[in-house]
């Protein structure tokens, strides 16, 4: 398989979990460059249901390798148990599972920040974090003061956590949260230290080598494109790139060795946490579309705010990213509606028409979605295996999608499983 990166499109969730499973298949490695664990990754393998956080999504597939990029944010607690939790249904890491030496470290005191962060700040300026400690972390990193795990891993690290968890103690205190007990967090994380110390690998050089040995690599985006910290509804956002670019600066693999980008879109739109949502719906369909979807956060099993398609963000994820082909999803969670809208562009309440996202987020709430209808098609999609035997208005609504962004259709998913998928193009 080509080199491939898989982006969200939208607000994060839209599948992708379910898509790099369906993919890995053809990949020699598949590997995180992004985020940490706030994303939830959700793969239904016959009736098991996994939650990845921290851990590539391919790791459910026994021959495949998976590596924890250099740009990731890594809470080793929380990875520890992650495996723990993937030992106890049989699935193996050792050898298989590799996590970079220079990726970041997440500690309680950057967890208890977001926390306080957002307790302290007015209601219209809550971000909603999932309190995974993301913004802290990646703020350290950028700041030149974070820790990393080979850090973490060496024999100095107690002195250096020390020294890291006094001055933000003392940022905790004043900002009214009581800063956790020191020994306490240095004797849970050199424990955890012992169990991924044999994980840990040099990831640059390894996925390089594997680039020239012509191995295939799938890069597994996290969150979406409109949580992207440059290009999201900023400050609405996470603190890394979850667009493309990002797979580049979170692996240290070079743009021109990278041959495809797949982008992965609902055939609808959700978000969770706080900030602008133009078709964001608060009505019966809203409902609808939330139960028939089962729109619960896989992270922290937060109700995903549900709307209409918004073609102008996907149209925007398609440039921003270079996406070669759609992998659309849950289309089959729109099978009993009447009629569907799609959003082609924004009126702004200067009465302006907004063919792409305004940089505002101000400017972006006030904006009222410009609709177009079409047709439902009422007919249950979850078991049909072939595109030739949809519903023609379900056919006539995914080309409508394709051509308002400009992308061919590659896969096709009408539910959460392995065999609900259709490989269209890709
Ligand atoms: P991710 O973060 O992008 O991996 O997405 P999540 O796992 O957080 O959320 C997607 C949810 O939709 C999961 O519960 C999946 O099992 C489910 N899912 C994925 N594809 C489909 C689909 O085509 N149809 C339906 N009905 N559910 C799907
Ligand atoms: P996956 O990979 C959906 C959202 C949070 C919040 C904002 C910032 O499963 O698609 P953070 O904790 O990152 O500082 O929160 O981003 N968010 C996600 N929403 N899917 C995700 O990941 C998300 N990761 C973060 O809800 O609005
Ligand atoms: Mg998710």
């Amino acid at each position: 398989m080509p080199n491939t990166v898989l982006i969200g499109a939208q607000w994060g969730d839209e599948g992708k979990g379910k898509i790099i499973d369906v993919l890995t298949e053809d990949a020699d490695i598949v590997v995180r460059y992004q985020g940490g664990n706030n994303a939830g990754h959700t793969v239904k393998i016959e009736d098991t249901l996994y939650v990845l956080h921290l851990i590539p999504s391919g790791i459910l597939h026994e021959g495949t390798l998976c590596v924890i990029g250099n740009g990731v944010v890594i809470d080793p607690l929380a990875l520890v148990k992650e495996i723990r939790e993937l030992e106890a249904a049989g699935i193996t890491v050792d050898g298989r599972l590799f996590v970079s030496d220079r990726a970041h470290v997440v500690f309680p005191y950057h967890r208890l920040l977001d926390e306080a962060r957002e307790a302290r700040v007015a209601r219209d300026r809550k971000i909603g974090t999932t309190k995974r400690g993301i913004g802290p972390s990646y703020g350290d990193k950028v700041s030149r003061v974070g820790l990393r795990m080979c850090d973490l891993v060496d024999e100095d690290f107690p002195g250096r956590f020390a020294a890291r968890a006094a001055e933000a103690g003392s940022v905790l205190e004043a900002l009214g949260a009581e800063p956790p007990d020191t020994r306490a967090v240095t004797a849970e994380y050199v424990e955890a230290a012992e169990r991924l110390r044999p994980l840990l690998a040099d990831s640059v050089d390894m996925l390089n080598r594997a680039v020239r040995e012509g191995r295939s690599i799938l890069f597994e985006g996290a969150q979406g494109t409109m949580l992207d910290i440059d290009f999201g509804t900023y400050p609405f956002v996470t603190s890394s790139n979850a667009t493309a670019g990002g797979a580049c600066s979170g692996t240290g693999i070079a743009p021109h060795r990278i041959d495809r980008v797949l982008g992965v879109v609902k055939a609808y739109t959700t978000r969770v946490g706080e900030g602008p949502f133009p078709t964001e719906l608060k009505d019966a369909v809203g409902r609808h579309l939330g139960e028939a979807g089962r729109e619960f956060g896989a992270t922290t099993g937060r109700p995903r705010r549900c709307g209409w398609f918004d073609a102008v963000i996907a149209r925007y994820a398609a440039r921003i990213n270079g996406v070669d082909a759609w992998a659309i999803t849950k289309l089959d969670v729109l099978d009993a509606l009447e009629t569907l809208r799609i959003c082609t562009a924004y009126r702004g309440a200067n009465g302006r028409l907004y063919e792409s996202v305004p940089a505002d987020t101000r400017v972006l709430s006030r904006c009222e979605p410009v609709y177009e209808d079409m047709e439902g098609w009422r007919t249950a999609t979850q078991d049909i295996t072939r595109y030739e035997d949809l519903p023609p208005q379900a056919k006539a609504y995914l080309s409508r999608l394709c051509e308002l962004t400009d992308v061919p259709l590659g896969i096709l998913s009408l539910g959460p499983r392995r065999a609900s998928t259709i490989r269209v193009a890709f």
